[in-house]
């Protein structure tokens, strides 16, 4: 009998503000699923896509399952094949780490499958290879949190120093996401290639204030850091309603807002389920008033990660 393993991994907030390439959150339930099998003959093979609409690469050397799983193979003494059924469950190009949920579930998979020769951190330096061919960029902050949970910090990149930070209980997320599709490598190439003095210490004292918020569970610290003066400003034009749903969410008492990775969804956090729910409906408000249908979730921060089922 073929010996086959399912894993899921989930969607993720990265940037989270005022943490360009270097922070990100895991939500809860939203994610996708991966079903990776063992097989004698040897090479890597995608045999199942669903729930893409057709646009997802079949080739093995485009598509993040294999391509992250044949970065953790490349470390090992791993002579037979690998046959890869891909389940979406996050919509692409919507800023909640679709092919970073891909490639975590892989690797989960494949790495459970192989007997757990690697640990979920080292997991991320596969997963990273798989970003780089997703967007062009080999940024962490969707994958690390994918698949260890919680909020994640990458303190550098060569080499990897991933840290798992704590999550503040009562802390909610509310994601509204517009029907519009934003590509990654597109906004990333809006964002300016420099920054002023004056802008590098903004944002390092609000990335350094968020981070202590967690550790503090200071909700209003939380509140005073979530600011982006470098992706924000360029981005933000690509999002209608972006100001307007800033704005309005602050009458029901959320702590801040900002583009969920590379949008076009916003992530809104909160200090309760009931303000999360109410930045929902205020949301959907804004979205509609401009004629864009929304997805709303509202998540607490998942701290599990990715995981066999
Ligand atoms: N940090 C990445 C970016 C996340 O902002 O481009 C992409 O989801």
């Amino acid at each position: 009998m073929k010996k086959s393993i399912r894993a899921f991994a989930p969607a993720t907030v990265a940037n989270v503000s005022c943490g360009f390439d270097i922070l990100g959150f895991a939500i809860d339930e939203l994610g996708d699923q991966v079903e990776v099998s063992l097989c004698e003959t040897p090479g890597l093979r995608v045999v199942n896509i669903e729930g893409d609409g057709g646009r997802l690469p079949y080739e093995a050397d485009k598509n993040t399952c294999t391509v992250a799983i044949q970065a953790m193979l490349d470390q090992l003494d791993y002579k037979k094949g690998m046959e890869i059924s891909l389940y979406k469950g996050l919509p692409l190009g919507s800023g909640m780490g679709s092919s970073a949920a891909s490639a975590a579930a892989a690797l989960v998979a494949a790495n459970a499958l192989l007997g757990y020769p690697f640990d979920k951190k080292q997991l991320v330096d596969f997963a990273v290879k798989a970003e780089l061919i997703a967007c062009g960029a080999a940024h962490a902050d969707n994958v690390a949190p994918s698949l260890l949970g919680g909020f994640v910090l990458i303190r550098d990149y060569e080499p990897l120093d991933v840290i798992k930070l704590p999550v503040p209980s009562g802390l909610y997320c509310t994601l509204l996401h517009p029907h519009l599709e934003l590509n990654t490598s597109d906004s990333r190439s809006v964002l300016r290639k420099q920054i002023s003095l004056k802008d590098s210490t903004i944002q390092s004292g609000n990335i350094a204030g968020l981070i202590a918020g967690l550790f503090q569970k200071d909700f209003d610290l939380i509140s005073r850091s979530l600011k982006d003066v470098i992706a924000e400003p360029t981005r933000a034009l690509l999002i209608p309603g972006f100001y307007e749903l800033r704005d309005a969410i602050k009458s029901v008492g959320a702590l801040g807002s900002g583009i969920s990775g590379s949008g076009p969804t916003i992530f809104v956090l909160s200090p309760s389920k009931k303000i999360a729910t109410a930045v929902g409906t205020k949301g959907s408000e804004v979205f509609k008033k401009i004629g864009l249908d929304v997805d709303v979730y509202i998540s607490e921060v998942n701290d599990r990660g990715a995981y066999v089922i």
